[in-house]
C-alpha cells in the first residue's frame, strides 16, 4: 500500500488530521458517551468555580479521539489550546518558556506524553502541582535558582500507553480517561457525518459498509471514507452505494472486518511462521520488519479487540476466531486457552 493511502501512518503533527472533519464541540462529539459526560461535569463544576480544570490525561489506541477532546476542552472552557508533544520537549527551558507564556486557564495539549524525557518530566511536577517552576539563571558558581510563578493552567495529556507513564507523572492528573474503539452504531454516525461534510451522495447501506471496516476508529472511518469517494466518482458518477464501498475497500485491501494489509501479514506470520504461538513481539516485529511500537500502538490493540489475538506470560497467540478468519483449520491444541490482557495502566505491551 502507498505510504500516503495508509490509514494508519503515525501522525506527529496536526497538520496532517483531517481539520475539517474533527469535531469542535462535545455536542459534536459522537460516542464515548462515559467519557463525554464525565468531562462535561468536571468541565461545568470548574467554570462555575471560576478555575482551571483539572490536569486530564486521555488514553487509548490512535485515532480515537484523543487530540479531537483536547481542542473541545479548550473550547468548551472558553480558554485557548496551547499544543505539543513529549518528544519535541528536548529541554527544561524549552518547557520553561512554554509554561511561562501560559494565560490563565489555558490548556496546554501534551501529546505522546509518555515521551516525555525525564528531566523535564521532573520539571513539570512543580508546575502540575503548585504552578512554580524552577529556573536556572547564569552558570558556573553564579548560577542560581529562582522560583517563577505559572498562570493556573490544564494539562490535558495524550498517550497510546498508559502502561508507559511513570508513576509520579501519573498521579498528578486528577482526571484520567480511557478511550475505547467505537461500536458499529457510532461509527455508522461518524462516517454519516463526515459525509454530510465532505457533500458526498451516499445511498443506503454504504455508511454502514464503510463504518464496519474501519477498526472501530474515527481516523480510519474518515480517510477510507474519501478513498471511497475517489473511487465512486471515477466509476460510478459519485454515488456510493453499499456494492461500490464494498468494492473500493477490497481495492484498498481491507476485508470484510475490517483487517487491511499489514493486520493480515501479522496474523499471516504469527500463524504461519510461528504455529499461532506463543511467541515474542520482538521476534514478530522481526519477521514483519516492523518496529515493536508500531505493532503495540497500530496493529494489536484492534486485533485483541475483536477476539483475534492474545497476549499471555510466554507471548502473542492467534486465537481459533483468527485462524477461521485465514480460512485455516485451528491448531489441534487450543491456542487460546487464556484470558485477553486489557489495555490499561498495568499492561506492559512489551512483556513476552
Ligand atoms: N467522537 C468522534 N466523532 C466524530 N469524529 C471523530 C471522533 N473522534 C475522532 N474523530 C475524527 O477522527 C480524527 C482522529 O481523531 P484524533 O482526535 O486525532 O485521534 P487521536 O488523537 O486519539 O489519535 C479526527 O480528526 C476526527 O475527524
Ligand atoms: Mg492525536
Amino acid at each position: 500500500m502507498a505510504q500516503d493511502l495508509d490509514p494508519r501512518r503515525p501522525l506527529d503533527t496536526d497538520a496532517d488530521d483531517d481539520v475539517q472533519l474533527r469535531p469542535r464541540q462535545m455536542a459534536e462529539f459522537i460516542g464515548q458517551r462515559t467519557v463525554v459526560d464525565n468531562l462535561r461535569i468536571f468541565i461545568q463544576a470548574a467554570r462555575r468555580r471560576g478555575e482551571a480544570l483539572d490536569h486530564v490525561l486521555l488514553y487509548g489506541p490512535p485515532g480515537l479521539g484523543k487530540t479531537t477532546l483536547a481542542n473541545i476542552v479548550a473550547a468548551e472552557m472558553g480558554t485557548q489550546l496551547r499544543s505539543t508533544s513529549g518528544p519535541i520537549i528536548e529541554r527544561k527551558d524549552d518547557l520553561a518558556a512554554i509554561l511561562t507564556d501560559l494565560k490563565p486557564g489555558d490548556v496546554l495539549f501534551i501529546d505522546e506524553v509518555h515521551r516525555l524525557n525525564r528531566v523535564v518530566e521532573e520539571c513539570l511536577y512543580p508546575a502540575l502541582e503548585d504552578r512554580k517552576i524552577d529556573i536556572i539563571i547564569g552558570e558556573g558558581p553564579h548560577a542560581k535558582s529562582i522560583k517563577l510563578e505559572i498562570a493556573p493552567f490544564t494539562l490535558v495529556g495524550a498517550t497510546t500507553r498508559a502502561g508507559m507513564l511513570s508513576a509520579p507523572l501519573r498521579s498528578r492528573f486528577g482526571i484520567t480517561q480511557r478511550l475505547n474503539f467505537y461500536s458499529l452504531d457510532e461509527m455508522t454516525a461518524i462516517v454519516g457525518r463526515s459525509a454530510q461534510i465532505l457533500g458526498c451522495m451516499v445511498e443506503t447501506g454504504a455508511l454502514e459498509v464503510v463504518a464496519g471496516r474501519s477498526r472501530g476508529t474515527p481516523r480510519i472511518a474518515n480517510r477510507l471514507l474519501r478513498r471511497v469517494r475517489d473511487i465512486a466518482e471515477v466509476m460510478h458518477e459519485g454515488r456510493i452505494s453499499a456494492e461500490i464501498a464494498a468494492k473500493a475497500l477490497e481495492m484498498l485491501e481491507v476485508d470484510a472486518r475490517g483487517l487491511d494489509a499489514q493486520d493480515r501479514a501479522f496474523l499471516g506470520a504469527l500463524v504461519g511462521k510461528f504455529g499461532g504461538g506463543p511467541v515474542g513481539l520482538n521476534t514478530l516485529a522481526v519477521s514483519l520488519s516492523e518496529d515493536d511500537d508500531t505493532l503495540i500502538d497500530m496493529v494489536e490493540p484492534y486485533l485483541i479487540q475483536i477476539g483475534f489475538l492474545t497476549r499471555t506470560p510466554r507471548g502473542r497467540v492467534a486465537t481459533a476466531a483468527a485462524y477461521e478468519h485465514l480460512g485455516l483449520p485451528p491448531p489441534a491444541r487450543p491456542a487460546d486457552d487464556s484470558a485477553p490482557e486489557l489495555f490499561g495502566f498495568d499492561d506492559d505491551p512489551t512483556a513476552g
